[in-house]
């Protein structure tokens, strides 16, 4: 069954628990992770945990949970669900305050929701998706995986409304990442990924690309690219939690490669399904 908890207590999610003075809903003053769960078992877990504590250590959320206090949490909430495809959204705040832009002297606030996975579908893996080049208007910390999501929203719906599944953005001509994934590009037999900088998210899904490249040995550049290298590359793809690796066939009206995904990113495709066999 699909579940919420909010402060120590499992709630049914239609449940109204968030009270007005919670400072997530009042400034997006929190971070998050989205953890995929298979057969079960929390995937990369100790990375996305490792992502949590670092995001809130930059926006100096006083937590006092351990890296094991949060591992058991959020098992708890997977075995409380009884789902075993499903999706762990996990998100931290600076706590229940009357509204002031000081931090407040309270404990964290921790709500979590345990959701069926909602997987691509095969018709939309094996065909591809189209995406559109934006202007990338988020803040300049996009390391963190903080609950400011307006800039990623409305590119993404705006994506949408041209008909394409995601948003690729670019900061002063620089190609960043997808507005909820991270961007690689195949050309000559090399992939290519922009650097962990401020910002991009470093995505747990990238690392476990990183690991899938090693085993299929195949070359990896993490460099700064632009518009034009992508426009021009073999083949395209984006990484997330969600999406895993997802094949992209056109950007704005360029298609990529022939149109169809590609050799290079099937081929890291299965060996990511080979990762999440061996949970
Ligand atoms: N988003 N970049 C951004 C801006 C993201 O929001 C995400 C993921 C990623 C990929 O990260 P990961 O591989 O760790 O999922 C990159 C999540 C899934 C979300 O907001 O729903």
């Amino acid at each position: 069954m699909e579940i919420g908890y909010f402060n120590g207590e499992f709630v049914p999610l239609e449940k109204p628990v968030i009270p007005i003075d919670e400072r997530g809903h009042q400034f997006g003053d929190g971070i998050y992770e989205v953890i995929r769960v298979y057969k079960g078992n929390p995937f990369m877990l100790d990375e996305h945990i490792e992502r949590l504590i670092r995001s809130g250590e930059a926006i100096k959320l006083p937590f006092t949970q351990t890296i094991d206090d949060f591992k058991l949490l959020i098992k708890q909430a997977i075995e409380t669900s009884g789902l075993k495809e499903c999706s762990v959204y996990l998100q931290i705040t600076r706590g229940i305050a009357a509204r002031g832009h000081l931090f407040p002297d309270v404990p964290v606030s921790i709500t979590m929701t345990v959701r069926e996975a909602k997987p691509i579908s095969e018709d939309i893996r094996n065909k591809g998706v189209s995406t559109l080049l934006l202007e990338d208007e988020r803040w300049a910390n996009c390391y963190i995986k903080s609950l400011n999501l307006l800039p990623n929203i409305l590119a993404k719906q705006k994506a949408h409304e041209a008909g394409c599944f995601e948003a690729i953005l670019v900061r002063d001509g620089v190609v960043t990442e997808g507005s909820s994934s991270n961007v690689f590009y195949v050309k000559d037999g090399v992939v290519y990924t922009a650097p962990l900088t401020r910002h991009i998210l470093p995505g747990i899904t990238r690392i476990a690309v990183k690991k899938v490249l090693k085993t299929l040995e195949l070359p990896l550049m993490e460099q700064q690219f632009h518009e034009e290298e992508l426009l021009n590359a073999d083949e395209v793809f984006i990484t997330s939690t969600n999406s895993e690796v997802l094949p992209v066939v056109k950007i704005n009206e360029t298609v990529i490669g022939r149109g169809i995904p590609g050799d290079i990113t099937s081929q890291i495709y299965h060996q990511f399904q080979e990762l999440v066999s061996a949970l």
